[in-house]
């Protein structure tokens, strides 16, 4: 067993959300949002939960940041709620809000804790889904007012900014109905990704215009790649390379070389789900940026058959115990395609990482047993020094999530966190994976 060290100057964080976290959806003046109305829809949340409390960090941040001190963490991933800046999304500003997100960046940087800040995390809004949401092109102005606000209130303070939190949570709101506002029509799903990749564009003017000069701007994209479950399998290939274009592809590209991939023309032309583009899109979209945040949790094995999963898991895959494939390899194979494909040569983040449900009980002595998180974070971690020793400029790393949360439809029943929340009482604990990340944040360096 030997010692992994990481560069002094990486960043060990975590990743957070509004929605997921925050609670107090309805205090302060704060406004609704898709998802406080797309979760009071029967059926739509697993467990029928809503994102009213949460963690209800909105009043335990400093307690919440404390946690985050002893885990000698050196940055702190969050988003703003749209709705609790701008409760109707556009127009009158919260106060109240505005207060809120500059005590809560004051308390990181008094703990020493770099904020790194998502201008959208999927919490459109309601009042502007009223009006046609990610559907209405006007959204890139209502967005850009936005961001500028933000820039304005917070720029001085916030060195990181991601003008979008994976833009295909968008794509899946309108498109599949898994997510808020459930619509299900591809042709929703392609136009809703063209606006919010013109609303990323604008983000990216908006903040030149305001001459932050000891910020960066960027964007996060969650990057599952596909590959066939049978290599040799024609359609499984077929399927496979099909879904890599459908999902990150079609925002890498336009953002990365200014245009839509063939293939993903080709796709959209036949399934009459072509998104209107005006001239001068694709350019706004593709603006230089500073830094690039890549969210990567696992690879995708595609079958073209149904009913093939025993064979899926005897495929070499190594499983863990909520059912998913323990590969931790994807980060490295994910940073490969970005330098190979899209010559990405500016910084990277791993603006988030994590899994769920490993043995999530509280014992007798109050400890949480999580030995699997630690094993898959400490995966994670091997290949990404690996990716920097063969030269990837990869400057943090950052787990998804400090909390257990609200996560989205399957509301409390996923549990993410490297702390234990009970959502009766709020009461947080640190999981062993908390203890063991700490270790590994405070010193720079793992055994493996
Ligand atoms: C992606 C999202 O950014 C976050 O909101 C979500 O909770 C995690 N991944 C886990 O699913």
């Amino acid at each position: 067993m030997g010692k992994i060290r990481f560069p002094k100057d990486f960043m060990f964080g975590v990743a957070t959300s509004a929605a997921q976290l925050e609670g107090a959806a309805r205090e302060d003046g704060r406004g609704l949002s898709i998802w406080d109305a797309f979760s009071t829809i029967p059926g739509n949340i697993g467990d029928g939960s809503t994102p009213e409390i949460a963690c209800d960090m909105y009043h335990r941040y400093e307690e919440d940041l404390d946690l985050a001190r002893r885990m000698n963490l050196d940055t702190f991933r969050f988003s703003f709620s749209w709705s609790r800046i701008l409760p109707e999304g556009k127009g009158k500003v919260n106060q109240k809000g505005i207060d809120y997100y500059k005590r809560l960046i004051d308390a990181m940087w008094k703990r020493d804790i770099v904020p790194n800040a998502s201008i959208y995390h999927w919490d459109l809004p309601y009042e502007l889904e009223r009006q046609g949401g990610w559907l209405n092109r006007e959204i890139v102005d209502w967005y850009g007012e936005y961001a500028t606000l933000l820039f304005r209130e917070f720029g001085d303070s916030v060195p990181f900014w991601a003008t979008i939190n994976e833009p295909i949570a968008t794509y899946v709101g309108y498109a599949q109905g898994g997510f808020a506002p459930g619509y299900k029509l591809e042709k929703y799903g392609r136009q809703a990704n063209h606006h919010i990749l013109l609303a990323h564009g604008e983000g990216v003017s908006r903040f030149r215009q305001e001459n932050l000069k000891d910020s960066m701007v960027g964007i996060v994209i969650d990057i599952w790649q596909h590959f066939p479950l049978r290599p040799d399998n024609q359609a499984d290939c077929e399927k496979a390379c099909m879904e890599n274009e459908k999902t990150f592809h079609s925002y890498l590209n336009p953002i990365f070389k200014g245009c839509y991939r063939s293939e993903l023309l080709s796709y959209m032309e036949a399934g009459n789900c072509m998104p209107i583009i005006m001239s001068g899109d694709m350019e706004k979209i593709h603006q230089p940026i500073d830094f690039f945040g890549l969210n990567c949790y696992n690879r995708v094995l595609d079958c073209s058959e149904q009913g093939v999963m025993p064979e899926r898991k005897q495929n070499g895959g190594n499983f863990m115990e909520n059912g998913t494939e323990y590969y931790p390899r994807a980060v490295y194979e994910a940073i490969e395609m970005l330098r190979k494909e899209y010559e990405v040569d500016i910084p990277i983040y791993i603006t988030e990482n994590g899994t769920y449900n490993c043995n999530e009980a509280v014992t007798a002595d109050n400890r949480i047993h999580d030995t699997q998180r630690t094993e898959y974070i400490r995966g994670f971690l091997y290949w990404i020094s690996k990716a920097i020793q063969e030269g990837a400029d990869i400057r943090g790393y950052y787990v998804w999530s400090l909390l257990d949360n609200w996560e989205w439809c399957a509301g409390h029943n996923m549990r993410y966190g490297l702390v234990h929340v009970d959502f009766d009482t709020q009461k947080r604990i640190p999981k062993d994976s908390a203890k063991w990340y700490a270790a590994v944040a405070g010193t720079k360096e793992m055994d493996w």
